[in-house]
């Protein structure tokens, strides 16, 4: 029930899906502040009902300004920031010849260079600190690609990529900043909705544990990369998909 005790935590993507699961996960684990940054603001009422340690944002993780602003408003009122989690995410598919620039530059502008420029925020203060864990959304596409999704698995490779590189970069001068990756299968989210059960019936017959991923599942991979539990893992990419792939 403590294990994110006194953190100040930031989800992106937190509004819906697996951010939404994270931000619950964190919350009950006894963060002092989780904030939960995203482009639907209409869902914070409900998102921060009844409890005094969860609180929206409203943030386009593409925002180099917005983002920075955000990150010195938190800074300014708790000091610290413990936990960045790099959830939000979007798709745009299209076999390769169909793709459009614009299908390519709207996920790649959110699920990489938004990882970047949030990471980039936060990682000062996390250095300073000494302390800190950084955890990213990849996915099962990141590591063994998808027909149709281009721009979704550019992005997610990358996320794995940059994970390694930022794993070794944030643990020097002393600091022990962790920087980890999960990468989701299929998860039934808000997201899986435009996905025909007639796809999914043989990724699921294909997965020994016999079902999609649930939210919660990626949620509890995510708390365990965000406390001391896994305070000697870092540059890891740790796949949550049932077996899916082996
Ligand atoms: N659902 C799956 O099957 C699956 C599988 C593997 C990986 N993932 C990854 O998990 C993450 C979460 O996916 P989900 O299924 O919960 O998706 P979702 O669509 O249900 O939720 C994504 C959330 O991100 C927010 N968001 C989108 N663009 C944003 C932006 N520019 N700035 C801030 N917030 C923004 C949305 O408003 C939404 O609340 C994504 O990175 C996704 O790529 C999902």
């Amino acid at each position: 029930m403590d294990r994110m005790k006194d953190k100040i935590c930031v989800v992106t993507g937190g509004a819906r899906g697996i951010g939404r699961a994270i931000v619950d996960r964190f919350a009950g684990e006894g963060a002092k502040m989780v904030f939960a940054i995203d482009v639907n603001p209409a869902a914070f009422p409900e998102l921060e009902a009844g409890r005094t340690n969860v609180r929206g944002a409203s943030v386009n993780v593409t925002d180099t300004e917005g983002v920075k602003a955000f990150v010195d408003s938190v800074v300014a009122e708790f000091g610290r920031i413990d936990a960045l989690v790099n959830n939000a995410g979007i798709t745009r598919d299209a076999l390769i010849q169909k793709m459009s620039d614009d299908d390519w530059a709207a996920v790649i502008a959110v699920n990489l260079t938004g990882v970047f420029k949030m990471t980039r925020a936060i990682a000062p203060t996390m250095m300073a600190q000494g302390t800190g864990t950084v955890v990213s959304i990849a996915s099962v596409v990141g590591l063994d690609g998808n027909i149709g999704q281009s721009n979704y698995e550019a992005a997610k490779g990358g996320i794995v990529a940059m994970t390694k590189g930022w794993a070794k970069e944030f643990a020097r001068k002393g600091a022990k900043v962790r920087v980890n990756s999960v990468s989701p299968g299929y998860c039934r989210t808000p997201m899986l909705e435009t996905v025909p059960e007639k796809v999914l019936e043989p990724i699921i017959a294909k997965t020994p544990l016999g079902r999609l991923a649930m939210p919660i599942d990626i949620a509890n991979a995510v708390l365990f990369l965000s406390n001391d539990e896994s305070a000697f893992v870092t540059g890891q990419v740790l796949r949550v998909d049932g077996g899916l792939v082996l």
